[in-house]
């Protein structure tokens, strides 16, 4: 396989002073790595007062997110970052609020319903791809933004039983927005209390304001639809008894709508990336679904069968995990395995989990650097650590709609390879961008070609 070089910023050779590493930061989190960060076990980094630690070892990330979950709640960083705009959904909220939401919510993600949602997830991509059959040969199109459109799409007819255009458009727009005006500032990595307002807070929500009317709307339907709108306005909250109040619901139904389109979209635009710089691994994936398809759309039995498939989007997931940091805030001392000895945590240190760190290790990884989707090959993936890839985390809190992001990137892939080819677009640069997701900063401009 030719070995191209592929877009990811510049390490640094020596740490970044502090004043360049808040503006890296605030600009592009991935970007403010020494090279050193790729080799070590922890990184620490301190702002004035402030820990923080990066920890870059399977062993001890498994410690964080399931030995010893208890110890490590979600950071005030993601809280400032998102409750401005999700409120207390699933990802932001804890304790008993969240363990009754999440399993009030975890039927709809349940395999009978991954096996429901695929018809439109493939009606949708046909759609895609049925507009693309009336444009001119050759043209170029944005992968990202077609992605992105495409996988709110199938969120919203999934979840909410609905495709209203003017409730899509809102979210597209609100959401590109938020991502630009919410961005860590030096308040939050100094771990300020959050009775002290945030510059873009306000604009943040400001910026979804749009969408909490339309959900309102929405939510006005009422809760006979079986779908997981219907599920929450029906739902009994177990400790109250009551139902959830429509506060609750809306959170739900934002923070489902904002990690339920945005990071497969970006999974998809990764793996359209790498296969448009990798011939062989198409010539790979076409052969596969010419074998298995023999010419049909994919159907959700189909799925087991296209393991090559699944592959490309595994490994595009290690070399560009769209959720590329999470983060906790230790509650107590804590000691953290390390291949030799341990690290001592101390209570109030906040703690970087980075897939983009962890997943091109230097010392985990074969040549990271390269495109192989052969690691995941069965078989190969049982000799690593199961925490040195975690595109979707670990434990208690691990990605709920995990099941659902596999399912809609291997039927998306399936039906646009099967007629599709994306090529490069000459002149375009690609650069990838930390901010919440992992996006390419200036889209992704490729070439449509027919099969
Ligand atoms: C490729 C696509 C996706 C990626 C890479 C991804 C990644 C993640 C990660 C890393 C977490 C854990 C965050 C943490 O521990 O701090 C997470 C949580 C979550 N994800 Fe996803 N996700 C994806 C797709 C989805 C989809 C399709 C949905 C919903 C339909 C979804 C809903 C959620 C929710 C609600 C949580 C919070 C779960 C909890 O704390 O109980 N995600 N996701």
């Amino acid at each position: 396989m030719s070995d191209p070089v592929l877009a990811a910023p510049p390490r640094h050779a020596k740490r970044l002073s502090p004043l360049k590493l808040l503006r890296t930061i605030k600009e592009s989190s991935i970007a403010s790595f020494a090279a050193a960060a790729f080799e070590k076990e922890i990184v620490e980094r301190r702002f004035l007062w402030r820990r923080h630690v990066i920890v870059n070892s399977p062993e001890a990330v498994k410690r964080i997110l399931l030995d010893n979950v208890e110890n490590y709640a979600k950071s005030d960083l993601l809280r400032h970052l998102l409750e401005p705009g999700l409120g207390k959904g699933l990802i932001t909220s804890s304790g008993e609020l969240w363990r009754s939401h999440r399993r009030i919510m975890a039927p709809a993600f349940d395999p009978r319903s991954l096996a429901a949602y695929a018809p439109p997830m493939i009606e949708e991509a046909g759609a895609v791809l049925a507009r693309w059959d009336a444009l001119p040969a050759g043209v170029t199109i944005d992968a990202a933004s077609e992605m992105m459109r495409l996988t709110l799409a199938i969120i919203a007819r999934a979840m909410f039983s609905t495709s209203d255009p003017e409730l899509l458009d809102t979210v597209e727009r609100g959401m590109a927005t938020y991502q630009e005006v919410v961005r860590p500032g030096l308040f939050d990595l100094l771990g300020l209390p959050s009775w002290i307002p945030r510059r873009g807070a306000a604009a943040g929500r400001r910026a979804l304001a749009g969408v909490d009317d339309l959900i309102a709307r929405l939510m006005a339907r009422g809760k006979d639809t079986p779908d997981l709108l219907g599920r929450l306005l029906s739902a009994t909250d177990p400790l109250t008894g009551q139902p959830l109040s429509p506060r609750e619901v809306r959170d739900e139904v934002v923070t489902i709508f904002a990690a339920g389109h945005e990071t497969t979209a970006q999974a998809l635009t990764w793996t359209w990336y790498l296969l448009s710089q990798h011939p062989e691994a198409v010539a790979e994936l076409e052969a596969e679904l010419d074998r298995v398809l023999e010419g049909r759309s994919p159907r959700y039995e189909d799925i087991p069968q296209l393991a090559y498939a699944r592959m490309v989007i595994e490994e595009s997931m290690r070399l560009y995990p769209p959720a590329h940091t999470m983060s906790r805030i230790t509650l107590a001392d804590d000691d953290l395995p390390l291949a030799e000895g341990s690290y001592r945590v101390r209570r109030g240190t906040l703690v970087l989990i980075v897939p983009w760190l962890l997943h091109r290790h230097e010392l985990l990884w074969n040549r990271p650097e390269r495109f192989r989707p052969e690691r995941f090959a069965p078989g190969a993936t049982a000799k690593r650590h199961r925490f040195a890839y975690m595109p979707f985390g670990g434990g208690p809190r691990v990605c709920i709609g995990a099941g659902f992001a596999m399912t809609e990137a291997i039927l998306i892939l399936a039906s646009v390879a099967q007629r599709y080819r994306l090529r490069p677009a000459p002149g375009h640069v690609v650069e990838p961008v930390g901010l919440i997701t992992l996006r390419p900063r200036n889209g992704l401009k490729l070439v449509l070609e027919r099969r």
